[in-house]
């Protein structure tokens, strides 16, 4: 290090003075440093190390017929169903992808990966102007609601967008890091932006990737979509960075090539036809002959000319206001990997990069923050699975997983820039005061001197989920435990959301062991002060389903006769009150969505849109013999540091039959086939989607 005496005195004057020292000397101070290199306030490279537990909620798998279990034993074992029983499973992962990919790189799940090659493609589209990711449009008959987000996608969007460009960026280095980790060598990956951030994404890739192993930047170009202007140029392309992980990599450019022009004059040279009839290219460069038959695909340009997805398009748009075409991801999934080779999306959204990889034999692993987005794409694969399956083609069985454990460190909202111990302050006053706040629109005290419970409302303990994330099997069961060995009967937990498959099962084996339990959702509206003080803040109870079992002839069936769902937004009187006249807003209260409508005179009018329970439900399925695959998760075992496998406890859901709702069929079958299951004493379980992507389970028994 060079410092003139000078400089030394005048860095000891600002450290003793604890002021920040200028910007000259981190140049001078610090050793690797970047030529051109984006800074941003609280940069640094480390990276979080997690390692959660994934949880397998379900596994879908559509049965394949006689034939097709003839044909695809090669590709991997199946059972007399035509269910996969071995082999690579797809992965569709619910949670925050930092976690997720810190846990896929740092977890047992990463030796399955490398044994199927390594990740060789990973396409992202983070969301950037993200208001409207989490806010979805739901068709309910003729009107069209929309449901705001849920209070972990909103506190998740506060902290990483809601502070401004360094917001975003700082969450993408490190969430870019984390993939290029994962990656295999011979890896590729592909960022997709538009001009508000690809300035400081090129930065970030080139400092994370090397510069000097950026492939592409494709622009990608949309007639049809954009915004038009009169102040500035028609806004119509977005950018798709491609980076290698090395120089070793994978290219197939005939594959995802283009058609060739075929007007005369588009080109420098004259059409000839061969001697078999074939139409080629002819061109004369540098005193050689170069011949291109106008049938074969060319090396595709770096301009790609791909219409969006029309507002009017009945086959592909799904309703997920970000979906990007599936032609656009051909492309890449065919340039940039293999059949067989695993591609991976981390900002899945409607799912169309696992569409496309399923749909070109490629293993895929995708993840989404939002609980609606997990629910779009778990429909579109089925929809992917069953296309294939008529056409008698090979795909593969997903499951869909979650993040158990919950580590409270992950707490949201604390400044990253302050020491560890200033960190644990925050964590802990933070977590007190979000407790207080919820046992007090709960209208709870609080108690002190358990471990899992917060508070009392008359004669029920109260415990309350943690702030960030949905709350877990282990979570339930040390309140129950506790619960037990205390002799408490009655408790209440309360959340803003609860891990799939959770309830009613876990409510079931509670009353097994004395314990009155009851899951009750955290409205958003707590972190409204008004709302607490006008009491308006209603805690409403997880979903409730009905469900008939018919046995006929040793064959059996499942009819849904009844589902309920308690949800709030909005109130109704104060829309009532500040609605204008002439306007109109959709409220659900009480798990009613409410049309409030204000005529020209003031006179308002309310209409009662679900009319049926069966409005509430957009997707249903069964597994006719729940309790036959355990959930077995590999861990790490501390003392050998051997993978080990282990039972969970658990079993996942095997989605066996199921019916739903798409854009283009409305309707809901609500009795399954009759299926034949060998007689005997059975569980079967039923799950039901509801029109806001929250997922319930009743499990029902029958003798056969
Ligand atoms: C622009 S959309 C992706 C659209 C997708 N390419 C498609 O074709 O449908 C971005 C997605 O990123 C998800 N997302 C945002 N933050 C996330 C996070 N921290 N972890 C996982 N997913 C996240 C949002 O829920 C949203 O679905």
């Amino acid at each position: 290090m060079k410092l003139t005496d000078n400089e030394k005195r005048d860095v000891i004057k600002y450290l003793e003075a604890s002021k920040p020292l200028p910007d000259k000397y981190r140049f001078l101070l610090f050793a690797d440093k970047q030529e051109v290199e984006l800074v941003w306030n609280g940069k640094t490279s480390e990276t979080t190390n997690v390692v959660l537990p994934f949880q397998i909620i379900e596994q879908v798998d559509e049965p394949r017929s006689e034939k097709e279990i003839r044909l695809q034993t090669s590709l991997f074992d199946l059972d007399v169903r035509g269910r996969q029983l071995k082999g690579w499973t797809n992965k569709l992962i619910w949670g925050d992808n930092k976690l997720i990919l810190s846990s896929l790189k740092n977890g047992p799940l990463r030796q399955e990966i490398q044994e199927q090659g390594g990740i060789k493609l990973i396409y992202i589209d983070p969301p950037f102007d993200v208001g409207a990711d989490f806010s979805m449009n739901i068709e309910v008959g003729e009107e069209e609601f929309t449901k705001k987000p849920g209070v972990l996608e909103e506190l998740a969007y506060r902290d990483t967008w809601g502070k401004g460009a360094d917001s975003f960026i700082a969450m993408i280095y490190e969430r870019l890091s984390l993939m290029r980790d994962l990656l295999a060598e011979d890896g590729s990956i592909y960022v997709h932006c538009d001009y508000r951030v690809s300035g400081y994404l090129r930065l970030v890739l080139d400092e994370l990737f090397g510069k000097e192993l950026i492939k592409n930047e494709v622009v990608w170009y949309y007639q049809n979509g954009g915004g038009r202007s009169t102040t500035w140029f028609n806004r119509k392309h977005d950018i798709i960075f491609w980076y290698t992980k090395s120089k070793n990599y994978v290219y197939n450019g005939k594959a995802a090539g283009e058609k060739r022009n075929t007007d005369e004059g588009s080109f420098g040279g004259y059409f000839k036809t061969d001697e078999n009839g074939r139409r080629y290219q002819e061109v004369r460069a540098s005193g050689k002959i170069y011949k291109y038959y106008v049938d074969e695909l060319k090396n595709a340009d770096d301009v790609w000319d791909i219409p969006i997805i029309s507002q009017r398009d009945l086959t592909e748009r799904i309703g997920y206001p970000t979906q990007k075409p599936e032609v656009l991801l051909e492309r890449i999934v065919k340039a940039s990997s293999n059949e067989g080779d695993i591609v991976a999306d981390f900002f899945v959204g409607s799912g169309t990069t696992l569409a496309v990889a399923e749909k070109l034999g490629r293993k895929w692993i995708g993840s989404d923050l939002g609980k609606f987005s997990i629910h779009t794409t778990r429909k579109r694969m089925i929809g992917v699975q069953r296309e294939l399956a008529k056409a008698g083609k090979d795909f593969r069985a997903f499951e869909i997983l979650n993040l158990g454990k919950y580590e409270r460190q992950l707490f949201i909202g604390i400044n990253p820039n302050l020491r560890e111990e200033d960190k644990q302050k925050q964590i802990v006053q933070k977590e007190k005061d979000f407790i207080a706040l919820i046992l007090s629109a709960y209208k709870a005290e609080s108690f002190d001197g358990f471990k899992t419970f917060h508070g009392k409302k008359n004669s029920r303990l109260v415990t309350i989920g943690p702030i960030n994330l949905p709350v877990s099997r282990l979570f339930v069961d040390a309140v129950i435990t506790e619960a037990v060995e205390k002799q408490i009967t009655k408790v209440d937990v309360l959340a803003f959301e609860f891990e799939m498959g959770l309830f009613p099962k876990i409510q079931e084996e509670a009353k097994d062991k004395g314990v009155d339990l009851t899951l009750k959702y955290i409205p958003r509206d707590v972190f409204d002060k008004r709302a607490i003080e006008k009491n308006q803040v209603v805690f409403y109870d997880v979903s409730y389903i009905e469900a008939k079992p018919i046995v006929k002839k040793g064959m059996v069936s499942v009819e849904l006769t009844d589902f309920s769902v308690f949800y709030n937004q909005d109130s109704i009187k104060e829309v009532e009150e500040n609605i204008k006249a002439g306007g109109k807003k959709l409220v659900v209260e009480n798990g009613q969505i409410i049309k409030i409508s204000k005529d020209k005179n003031g006179i308002v009018e309310r209409e009662i849109l679900t009319k049926k329970w069966t409005d509430w439900i957009d997707y249903w399925a069964v597994d006719f013999n729940f309790e036959s695959k355990k959930e077995i998760i590999r861990v790490k075992n501390e003392k050998t540091g051997e993978i080990e496998e282990v039972w969970t406890g658990d079993y996942v859901f095997e989605n066996e039959w199921q019916d739903f709702r798409t854009k283009k069929k409305r309707e809901l079958v609500l009795e399954t086939p009759s299926v034949e299951v060998g007689k005997g004493k059975r569980k079967i379980a039923v799950k039901v989607v509801d029109i806001f992507g929250n997922d319930t389970m009743k499990i029902i028994e029958v003798t056969i």
